[in-house]
């Protein structure tokens, strides 16, 4: 992909800048659990902010289904947001040089910022509209204005051209750094930039980053380069699997979606997760694999998927009444060692039904195998969105590898096709 002009490189004083964020972050009982798609935007924000310009967020939260649902308003957001922005001093690394960048400076007292100096975040009720407009245009310089949900509106997911032209009133600017909504061609991410031809459009430092530790490795990997793949679907992964077997030297999978493959493979798998009407393409993507493709040798097994579940152990055939929820201590063996010689490392996927106690222990092990390569021989690692990043932040390694990316299905995508059709129309 083509060097992106970022939002560095434009003069945003005085401008109203329209930046697409991803800050669809998990909520529970409207509080959010993971902060991390908020957090990571901070450094572009930062840089409006402290350069004078006016800045108008606007993201989508969950998958309403077009119209407002009071579970799915970014409300909470706004509150989070208002938190971080007044809390961050300046940003040391915009760029996301090198690895485990420090991105902010998160000051221990709040109060150290003078309240003079704070800049003031505010919530519109909605995303379009007059009086949207009205609160952009009085927006003051370093003032930031977080839009309601964008896919309060269907026109949003359709990428209506005459919603998109709303959004594209709102701002003398656009930027986009929603990595992980980068593979949607949506209103927000490509109607409005395109109706913004001739004003600046350009990348932030989230997409800066998210381009250069993934681009890296799916056009110059330091090998062995060696992929993990996991959970629930195959379906999901048929495409980076098909891509990762011309690029990577390895790929481990764990998962649900490798008993599809042992059914590929004519073995037993009892009661497992399977997709029956992928085990042909299972079989042939084997065909394909000259040998790169490595399956569990053993898996944890048991007749429930609780917290207090009996658990055994099988190597090959799972029992009929039984199903598999997680590698074996084998099959981690396998794959930490495996780890333990790559240079480049790409993850995504859980291993096994980490959330559950007695079937984290292979999601566990492989995320101490990448930290470990990380730290030991100097591999790159890359975690990808969803599920595997919730993984490594709750085993306390996110900070261990070389990066975690915020985007599930768009990094997926990106190792699929290098590029994203929403950034390529950019400056
Ligand atoms: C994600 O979390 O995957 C992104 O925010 C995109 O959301 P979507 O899959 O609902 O389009
Ligand atoms: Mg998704």
């Amino acid at each position: 992909m083509a060097t992106k002009k970022t939002v560095a490189d434009v003069d945003v004083k005085g401008k109203r800048v329209l930046m697409r964020v991803d800050f669809n972050v998990p909520l529970e009982g409207g509080k959010i659990t993971d902060d991390r798609r908020i957090v990571q935007a901070m450094p572009t924000i930062k840089s409006v902010v402290e350069r004078g310009g006016r800045l108008v967020l606007m993201s989508h939260l969950g998958r309403p289904k077009g119209g407002p649902e009071a579970k799915y308003s970014l409300k909470p957001v706004s509150e989070r947001l208002r938190e971080l922005v007044n809390q961050c001093q300046a940003v040391p690394h915009p760029h996301g040089e090198g690895r485990n960048v420090t991105d902010l400076h998160i000051m221990k007292d709040p109060d150290e910022k003078s309240a003079q100096t704070r800049a003031r975040v505010t919530f519109a009720e909605d995303c379009i509209g007059p009086q949207v407009e009205k609160l952009a245009n009085d927006l003051r310089d370093g003032d930031v204005l977080l839009l309601e949900n964008l896919r309060f509106h269907k026109e949003e997911e359709k990428n209506d051209p005459n919603f998109a032209r709303q959004l594209a009133k709102l701002g003398d600017v656009y930027v986009n750094d929603a990595f992980g909504t980068a593979h949607r061609e949506h209103a927000s991410t490509f109607g409005a930039p395109q109706v913004m031809q001739g004003k600046p459009r350009v990348i932030g430092f989230l997409i800066q980053k998210e381009l250069k530790f993934l681009g890296e490795a799916v056009t110059k990997p330091q090998r062995p380069f060696v992929a993990i793949l996991g959970g629930a679907k195959v379906s999901d992964k048929i495409e980076v699997i098909k891509a990762l077997l011309n690029k990577a030297d390895l790929l481990l999978i764990g998962g649900a979606m490798a008993y599809t493959f042992f059914l590929g493979q004519n073995k037993q798998v009892g009661k497992s997760l399977v997709e029956k009407d992928k085990v042909d393409l299972a079989r042939e993507l084997l065909g394909q694999a000259r040998g790169k493709i490595r399956l569990p040798v053993d898996n944890v097994i048991s007749n429930e998927m609780t917290d207090t579940a009996k658990t055994s152990v099988v190597e090959g055939n799972i029992p009929a009444e039984m199903e598999g929820f997680d590698i074996g201590p084998k099959t981690r063996k396998l794959y930490a060692d495996e780890i333990a010689k790559a240079k480049t490392i790409i993850w995504n996927g859980p291993m096994g039904v980490f959330e559950k106690k007695p079937f984290a222990e292979g999601t566990r092990a492989v995320a101490q195998a990448v930290a470990d390569a990380t730290a030991k021989s100097g591999a790159v690692s890359i975690i990808g969105g969803g599920d595997s990043a919730a993984a490594v932040e709750q085993m306390g390694l996110a900070d261990k590898v070389s990066h975690v990316s915020t985007g599930g299905g768009a990094s997926l995508e990106f190792l699929e096709s290098g590029h994203f059709s929403t950034l390529d129309i950019l400056d």
